[in-house]
């Protein structure tokens, strides 16, 4: 296997803006060489003439016998119409979804191939395997094994948004690689966790050996690759860790400073608990995201604001529901000058997004002060004896 693929140091936002990817990403593209030569997957379509060029330095173009399109999301075949004007006719593996998915998209007549669960491709002393994998993360995904190296391709599955000159896992901060693998998992992956679940559990049953894991994005997984089918198992099962996270908006102060009250009764009756305060309007709202999937419960609070909460909480929220978060509970709480709905509002969105309510909430009039304060640590303090 030689990868062939782009390393994009400069993104810093993915899916438009819906999420942020602080350390870059690549896009991973493979070329498996046998008696047959296979090209798995592409790169997006910026850097199209780019992979098409390099990749002439590593082979002649014509040698490449078939495509292999594991996911047809434009990260991955934004460059098949660059690379097809100059080998046209080049049949492209992929599920029936994913003909789909490129016709939609690219309005041509290319030469497809279905392949479905169980349907092979020989290179010759090597074999392709086709494992469908719907809904990881769209409907066409399928993952691909060859035999001989024992390299299961997973496109986005166990992927990250991760930049580096190095290729492998064991060559990176080990604690930021899993923190990005975390951070694409929980606003990626979460929302088809029990899809997950199932095709985990499907391979581990298989008799495919699997030596490397090389997914679409970032680093080649050949070190960790237990550790990270351990961590999708526990990501993928009604995740969390023994975290309280406080997300709060402040237009004021006052929210803030019943955030940090409140976060300071919790630590005392329960200094197991790690316990963190993130400003919504502030903090990278896909790493606030990421702090949610990891708690065990959070907290979140808004000043009333226009008899509502805030926008930053507002858009939050809407993304923590799409991302279906389970195995939370929450509660919320915030300071109000008179009207102040923002409290209940909140809690009424907590319980539709399926979160279990610790209680009823807690909202200090205008300015806390030294009683309010208290009250706000007491609150903190009985959180711990609801958690
Ligand atoms: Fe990396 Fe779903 O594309």
């Amino acid at each position: 296997m030689t990868w062939v693929g782009k390393v994009d140091w400069e993104l810093k936002h993915f899916h438009g803006e819906e999420l942020s990817t602080h350390r870059g990403t690549s896009y991973n593209s493979y070329l498996v060489k046998d008696e047959k030569v296979a090209l798995i997957d592409t790169v997006w379509g910026p850097y199209d003439r780019e992979f098409v060029a390099r990749l002439k330095e590593v082979i002649d173009l014509r040698e490449i016998d078939y495509i292999v399109m594991n996911h047809n999301e434009v990260d991955h075949s934004g460059a098949l119409v660059e690379l097809l004007r100059e080998i046209p006719g080049t049949p492209i593996y992929c599920t029936a979804k994913g003909e789909a998915i490129l016709r939609g998209h690219y309005h041509q007549d290319w030469n497809f191939v279905r392949v479905k669960t169980g349907d092979t491709l020989s290179l010759g002393s090597l074999t392709l395997s086709f494992i469908e994998a719907p809904m990881l993360h769209w409907p066409d995904t399928m993952f691909t094994h060859l035999s001989g190296e024992n390299i299961l391709f997973s496109n986005d599955g166990f992927g990250q948004h991760f930049a580096a000159e190095s290729l492998y896992d064991d060559t990176v901060a080990q604690e930021a690689l899993f923190y990005e693998a975390e951070k694409y998992y929980a606003n990626i992956i979460n929302p088809f966790s029990p899809m997950a679940a199932r095709k985990l559990k499907e391979i581990q049953d298989s008799p495919l050996e699997i030596s490397m894991i090389c997914p679409s994005h970032g680093l080649i997984w050949r070190d960790r690759i237990d550790l990270i089918i351990d961590k999708y198992a526990q990501w993928s099962n009604a995740y969390q860790e023994n975290q309280v996270t406080i997300i709060y908006d402040t237009m004021w102060q006052s929210t803030r400073l019943m955030a940090e009250a409140i976060a300071k009764g919790l630590t005392q009756a329960a200094p197991d608990v790690t316990v963190k305060l993130m400003n919504a309007a502030l903090d990278d709202k896909n790493d606030v995201l990421t702090e949610m999937f990891h708690s065990r419960a959070f907290l979140i609070g808004s000043p009333t604001i226009n008899n509502g909460y805030s926008h930053a909480i507002a858009g939050l929220l809407e993304m923590a529901k799409g991302l279906k978060l389970k195995n939370k509970k929450a509660a919320a709480f915030g300071s109000y000058g008179w009207s102040g709905e923002a409290v209940k509002l909140l809690n009424e969105r907590l319980s539709a997004c399926g979160y279990e309510l610790l209680d009823d909430g807690l909202r200090t009039l205008w300015v806390p002060d030294g009683d309010a304060l208290e009250a706000c640590r007491a609150y903190g303090t009985a959180l711990a004896g609801k958690l």
